[in-house]
């Protein structure tokens, strides 16, 4: 028995850091859209013999295969949590991982496959998990992991476990949006991210009142999607990652295009307008190849470059 489950990257349309927390992690209001873009998890019970319980095989080279990567992790956890699958017998699970979001990437990879490892073991179960406890258990995982339970723009509070589905119009503005996604060959350490910000507290945090009222104004309107971005991380990262805002203000400056890093980076994104001619290579988007010219020729070959849209 196997399954497969789509893993998709996810983008921080709105990402404000409202203020660090007792326990170390930070407060956060943010809006987080899953892509059309991401990897695909196979999970296939296998006998287990005298082999570890759960075992991952990766395509991509750099993607740790033990006991460090979420997906063995999620396993684990969901293991634990249910007594499965030990009270069915001898059985374990060989994990797939078709790699294609890059890591460190304010992507959200990692933490999406965590909760694909869920999802797949909650079907071979026989769903033996309801949602709530699923939430729980990626929770536990990670901060990012929650919102990948919903295929769909949520906004996300607390550290990140806190998720509503944004209401249907909201929904609408978004869906099928175009994204271009791009990133310089370094990422970003979240960690890292994080640390500055409080190193240098106050003065990057957006005071939960004012990010919530800045969200409320755009949920409530009829404003572009453009007009929602934000990202109180770009600060800290861009001081330090200067490709990135260098790249941002020549797209701005010679292509017209507002780009914003999402999460702590480095991935940055830009919205793609339905308007753009096209007429490019494949029928594509004119400014999208001008875009991506543009970036190839700033970052080189390991830049990676990704044409998307909002899910
Ligand atoms: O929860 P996760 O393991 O993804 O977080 C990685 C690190 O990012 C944490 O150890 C913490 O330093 C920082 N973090 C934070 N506040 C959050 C999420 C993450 O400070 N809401």
């Amino acid at each position: 028995m196997s399954v497969t489950i789509f893993s998709p990257a996810k983008i921080n349309l709105f990402l404000a850091i409202t203020g660090r927390r007792a326990d170390g992690f930070h407060n956060l209001v943010s809006v987080v859209a899953p892509l059309d873009f991401g990897d695909d998890l196979e999970a296939s019970m296998v006998e287990r013999g005298t082999a570890s319980r759960f075992r991952l095989d990766c395509d991509a080279p750099g993607i740790p295969r033990d006991d460090s990567n979420l997906v063995l992790k999620a396993a684990v956890a969901f293991a634990e949590a249910t007594g499965w699958p030990e009270a069915t017998g001898r059985q374990g699970v060989h994990f797939k991982l078709k790699k294609r979001i890059p890591v460190g990437a304010g992507l959200g990879g990692g933490s999406s496959n965590a909760v694909a490892a869920l999802r797949a073991m909650n079907t071979l179960s026989g769903n033996l998990v309801p949602m709530e406890k699923l939430a729980a258990i990626a929770v536990a995982l990670g901060s990012d992991c929650a919102l990948f339970l919903h295929d769909v723009p949520v906004t996300m509070r607390g550290r990140g476990e806190q998720i509503e589905v944004l209401p249907r119009a909201a929904l609408k503005r978004l869906h099928g949006r175009k994204v271009l996604l791009f990133k310089p060959g370094f990422g970003i350490s979240t960690p890292w991210a994080y640390g500055r910000m409080a190193a240098e507290a106050p003065a990057h945090y957006l005071p939960a009142p004012e990010a919530e009222q800045r969200l409320s104004r755009w949920m409530a309107g009829d404003d572009s999607v453009s007009s929602l971005l934000f990202n109180n991380m770009e600060d800290v990262a861009f001081r330090k990652f200067v490709a990135l805002p260098v790249m941002i203000k020549k797209l701005q400056a010679g292509l017209g295009v507002a780009a914003r890093m999402s999460g702590s980076g480095s991935t940055c994104f830009a919205l793609i307008g339905e308007d753009a001619k096209t007429g490019g290579p494949g029928g594509e988007n004119a400014l999208v190849t001008q875009m991506k010219h543009l970036i190839r020729q700033s970052w080189g070959g390991e830049a990676f470059v990704q044409e998307t849209a909002l899910i």
